[in-house]
């Protein structure tokens, strides 16, 4: 039976319909409370706002539950590989052995990039960010699949996902060698996802990268807890694009531009960079704290907090473990792990973090991983982006075939001048 809430505004009474979604969680449907009443909601940062009804990730922040279509990530973490929870989260339930053979194959397939698209590298300066040529080059990229601009089908979009897939890896190593001034690598059919990955960003046309098999796997790992995260500021940039009926690429490419901040996934990088510093200045993580708590310092404990989880990110623990498997079987003694097990253990004991439940979240500990892996500080928030792309194509599908879906277009409540006229340029003050 449905339920509503029901209150007085303005000596009205309003209904509103309450929608509970499977794990619970309860939300009251606004969307005709502009219409019975002529007011709006007010939700600056959308702490409040759910915007969209969706199938595809789970997460109770208070708990530190994580889940990808209904599989907890750390059973996924053990078991699964990026390929296959790519898969589960672009096509809604984990393959089978045919299907999971033909969706690799189609990313193989597709894993070239076309070769005109290196003419459009050759354009960008030695020192751009690849997060710009990332996003560039999805967008450019688009311009050599003109179907997927066409008319929405299914088949041609499963194709066009699978090619996108495949080639933001491509696109990603290229970008890496471009701003290094180094000759583009091809990938190799014979590698899987992660190790071709590898190969394109580290082998040289007269020698072959050497892939070690925990490397493989921890990259291979840090691209599956990336991999969705419902409605975060990328992602429901992707979907807010997508609402207009832009394409795929136009839409990953806009979250791509929205994951780069250093409140998003630019915290990867700030992270690394923070660490560095503390190293340079001769602290050992205790000075830093106290900054990160006085308000007047704007110092931020980078990698710590987030606007859902209100308990340890469950990623956060899967990667910390794998962070320390790694370094030991590299046999590499790193300061800045060091440093950032100060930084944990005093904030997880301080009042400070303590009171505003802040844990240490994803981005704490996959830069010191890619550090190990050889991985430089300005990629890190490009594998972030790599590995979050099937959620980005799953939310995409999600909004385009939603028939009921309208635009997305919030409304604001008018703050500036209420009514000024127009005033001759002689005659202004
Ligand atoms: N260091 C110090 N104080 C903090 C931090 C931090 N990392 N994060 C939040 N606070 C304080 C903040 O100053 C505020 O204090 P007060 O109530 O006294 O004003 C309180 O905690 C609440 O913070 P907020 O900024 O209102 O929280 P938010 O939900 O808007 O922001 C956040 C979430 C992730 C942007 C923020 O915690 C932050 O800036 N963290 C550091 C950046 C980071 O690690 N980002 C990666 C997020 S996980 C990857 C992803 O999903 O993109």
């Amino acid at each position: 039976m449905s339920e509503f809430v029901e209150f007085e505004l303005d000596g009205k009474c309003v209904r509103l319909p309450i929608i509970e979604g499977t794990a619970g969680e309860r939300a009251i449907d606004i969307s005709t409370l502009r219409d019975q009443t002529g007011y709006i909601t007010l939700d600056s940062g959308y702490g409040n706002t759910g915007s969209c009804e969706s199938q595809i990730t789970f997460i109770d922040g208070e708990k530190g539950i994580l889940r990808y279509r209904g599989i907890p990530i750390e059973e996924l973490a053990e078991k699964s590989s990026f390929v296959e929870t790519a898969y589960l989260l672009m096509h809604g339930h984990l393959p089978t052995m045919i299907e999971l053979t033909h969706f690799s194959k189609q990313l193989t397939e597709n894993e070239l990039i076309h070769e005109d698209m290196k003419y459009h590298f050759e354009g960008f300066p030695s020192n751009a960010h690849p997060m710009a040529i990332l996003s560039s080059m999805i967008n450019a990229s688009g311009c050599f699949q003109p179907q997927v601009l066409a008319a929405h089908n299914r088949k041609t979009f499963d194709v066009q996902a699978a090619r996108l897939l495949s080639q933001v890896r491509t696109i990603a190593a290229f970008a890496y060698r471009k701003s290094r001034g180094l000759p583009a690598i091809y990938p190799k059919p014979i590698y899987k996802y992660s190790a071709n990955f590898l190969h394109m960003m580290f082998s040289e046309p007269y020698c072959d990268y050497e892939l070690k098999p925990e490397v493989v796997r921890a990259l291979d790992l840090i691209f599956l807890l990336h991999a969705d995260h419902e409605q975060n500021c990328s992602t429901s940039t992707v979907r807010m694009v997508a609402s207009s009926r832009a394409s795929l690429f136009a839409s990953t490419a806009a979250g791509v531009c929205a994951l780069w901040g250093p409140l998003h996934g630019g915290a990867n990088q700030a992270v690394l960079e923070m660490l560095e510093k503390i190293h340079e200045d001769g602290d050992d993580g205790s000075q830093f704290i106290v900054a990160a708590k006085d308000k007047k310092s704007k110092a931020r404990l980078m990698g710590f907090g987030h606007r859902v989880y209100k308990n340890y990110d469950p990623r956060a623990r899967i990667i910390k473990k794998r962070c320390d498997e790694l370094l030991a079987a590299l046999k590499i003694e790193d300061p800045l792990l060091d440093i950032a097990r100060n930084l944990e253990e005093a904030a997880l004991t301080d009042p400070y973090f303590i009171e505003r439940k802040l844990y240490p979240n994803v981005d704490f500990y996959s830069g010191i991983i890619m550090r190990a892996i050889g991985i430089p500080v300005e990629m890190f928030t490009v594998i972030f982006a790599i590995g979050r792309m099937p959620g980005w194509i799953a939310n995409y599908r999600e909004t385009i075939e939603d028939r009921s879906g309208r635009i997305y277009r919030p409304r604001q409540v008018y703050q500036g001048e209420p009514l000024v006229h127009y005033v001759p340029i002689s005659k202004r003050g």
